[in-house]
C-alpha cells in the first residue's frame, strides 16, 4: 500500500489493514472505523460488497482511507492492477465490519460469489470479524453454527454488542464500537506476534518439521456401556486432540488418530481409528505402534461398569441395582511403561479443576510420561467443550511454560512445533 497513514507513531503504526465492509445499516460506522484505524497508525484499504454500497459510497471510504476502494470481482482495472489474490495477501490483517449473517455464512462454507468472499477464501492472513445483524438472525442456530466454525478456523470475533437495534428490537446484534474493533485488532495482532506469527490457516505455510515421523494421537471421550442403550461418558469434545492431530499432519507427519465418539469431522490427511471404550482405545493404540511421538489427549473414562448387560435394563417400577464400577486400563501409563517400542516422546494431558501445576507434576511422575499439557477445566474457564484453551507445558524436570489463552487450533499448532523441537533435541 502506497499512501502514508495519519499517525506514524500509533499502536498500529506500520500495519496494513484490508477492511471488508458488508451490507447493513451498521456499514456507516465503517467510515468512522477507517478514521480510527488511521489515527492509530494503520494504512487502510477498503473493500465494499455490493450491498455495502447501498449504505455508504466507495468514494466516501476512499476519501477517508486515502486509498481507492475495491468493489467488484471482475473489475478490469483492479484485476489488472492488483488482483484478488494480491488483495488477499498484501496486508497484515483483514477486518470484516460489519460482518453480516450472509457474509459469515459465506465465510463458514467457502462460498465465494463476489470479491469480498473470494478474498476471504484466498487469504492466509489473520481475520477479525465484527458481526452486526438483527438479533433473531444472530441467535439463529445457523448463524451460531457458522460462528463456531469460523472460530474453529482461527477467525477472531469482536462483538456483537447488546442494545437497541434499528428495527426497534433489543438484544445482541449491534456492531461493536469502532474503538472496540480497533482494540480487538491490536490485541489480535499482538497475540499473533507472541504466538510466533501463526496466521489464519497458517498450516499451509507450516514447515514440514515432522516429515518422516509417525505421530499417534488419542482424542475425545470414551463411552463405557451399561447396556445396549446407556453408557458412562464425559464432556470432552475432542477439539483439542483433533487440532493436535491436524497440526501434526500439517507439519508433514503420518498421523494415526484414535478417537472416541465425537461430533467432529476427521482432520485432513489423518488416519482415524474410531473406538468407543477405554479398552478398545488401548487396543487400537497398541496396534498403531511404533510411533515417534504419542500424544494422549483423550479424556478416557477412569471406570466402567463391572458388567455390561446384553439387554436394556427395564424400569419395572423399581430402582435398579447400583452400578458396580471397575477401573479402566490407563493407556498413557501403559504405553509410557513399555520397555520395548515405547515412543521416544510420550505426552499426556491433565485436565484439572484446581492446583493445576502441582497436580500436573505429580501426574508426570505417576504416569511415567515425558511431558504433560495441563489445563484448567473448572466450569468458569469453559475449556471443556469450548473453543479456547490456556495451557501449561510441564516437563519431567519440573520446567513449566505457560501460554496465553489461545484457540484450540492455535494451541495444536504450537504444541506440535514444541514437540518437534523436543523430538529433534532428544538423543537417538
Ligand atoms: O489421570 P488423568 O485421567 O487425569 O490423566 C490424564 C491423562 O492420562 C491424559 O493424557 C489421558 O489421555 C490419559 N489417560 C489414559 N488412560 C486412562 C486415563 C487417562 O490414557 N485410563
Amino acid at each position: 500500500m502506497s499512501r502514508s497513514p495519519s499517525s506514524a507513531s500509533g499502536p498500529l503504526s506500520g500495519r496494513r489493514v484490508l477492511l471488508v465492509v458488508g451490507g447493513g445499516i451498521a456499514a456507516y460506522k465503517a467510515l468512522d472505523l477507517i478514521r480510527r484505524l488511521r489515527d492509530r497508525g494503520a494504512a487502510v484499504r477498503p473493500l465494499l460488497t455490493e450491498s455495502a454500497q447501498e449504505f455508504i459510497t466507495p468514494l466516501a471510504a476512499a476519501a477517508l482511507a486515502g486509498e481507492r476502494t475495491h468493489t467488484d470481482l471482475f473489475d478490469r482495472e483492479s484485476e489488472a492492477e492488483i488482483g484478488h489474490i494480491r488483495l488477499a495477501r498484501d496486508a497484515d490483517a483483514i477486518v470484516v465490519a460489519p460482518a453480516t449473517a450472509n457474509m459469515m455464512a459465506r465465510m463458514a462454507t467457502g462460498h465465494a460469489p463476489d470479491l469480498a468472499a473470494t478474498v476471504l477464501l484466498a487469504t492466509t492472513l489473520p481475520i477479525l470479524i465484527a458481526p452486526a445483524m438483527n438479533v433473531r438472525m444472530w441467535l439463529h442456530p445457523a448463524t451460531q453454527r457458522n460462528l463456531a466454525t469460523l472460530k474453529a478456523d482461527g477467525v477472531t470475533v469482536v462483538g456483537p454488542n447488546e442494545g437497541a437495534m434499528a428495527e426497534a428490537e433489543f438484544g445482541p446484534g449491534r456492531l461493536a464500537e469502532p474503538h472496540e474493533i480497533a482494540d480487538a485488532l491490536e490485541a489480535m495482532l499482538a497475540q499473533r506476534a507472541q504466538a510466533g506469527g501463526f496466521g489464519f490457516l497458517a498450516g499451509r505455510e507450516t514447515p514440514k518439521r515432522l516429515a518422516g515421523r509417525h505421530v499417534l494421537v488419542t482424542s475425545g471421550p470414551t463411552h463405557e456401556a451399561i447396556d445396549p442403550v446407556r453408557y458412562l461418558a464425559n464432556r470432552s469434545s475432542g477439539r483439542q486432540g483433533h487440532a493436535v492431530a491436524a497440526a501434526a499432519a500439517e507439519a508433514g507427519a503420518r498421523v494415526t488418530l484414535v478417537s472416541g465418539p465425537v461430533a467432529l469431522p476427521d482432520p485432513a490427511g489423518v488416519t482415524v481409528v474410531r473406538v468407543e471404550s477405554a479398552r478398545e482405545m488401548l487396543a487400537a493404540v497398541e496396534a498403531a505402534l511404533p510411533a515417534d511421538l504419542a500424544i494422549f489427549a483423550a479424556a478416557v473414562g477412569d471406570w466402567r461398569p463391572a458388567e455390561t448387560r446384553g439387554a436394556k435394563i427395564k424400569k419395572d417400577g423399581h430402582t435398579p441395582a447400583p452400578l458396580t464400577l471397575v477401573e479402566n486400563p490407563d493407556i498413557l501409563a501403559t504405553i509410557s511403561a513399555r520397555t520395548e517400542g515405547r515412543p521416544p516422546l510420550v505426552v499426556g494431558f491433565a485436565a484439572e479443576t484446581d492446583q493445576v501445576l502441582d497436580n500436573a507434576r505429580k501426574k508426570i511422575a505417576r504416569k511415567g510420561c515425558d511431558l504433560i499439557v495441563a489445563n484448567d477445566v473448572s466450569a468458569e474457564g469453559g475449556v471443556m467443550g469450548g473453543l479456547d484453551n490456556t495451557v501449561h507445558l510441564v516437563a519431567r524436570d519440573g520446567g513449566v511454560e505457560t501460554w496465553p489463552k489461545l484457540g484450540k487450533e492455535e494451541v495444536g499448532r504450537r504444541l506440535v512445533a514444541r514437540f518437534s523441537e523436543w523430538l529433534a533435541a532428544r538423543p537417538g
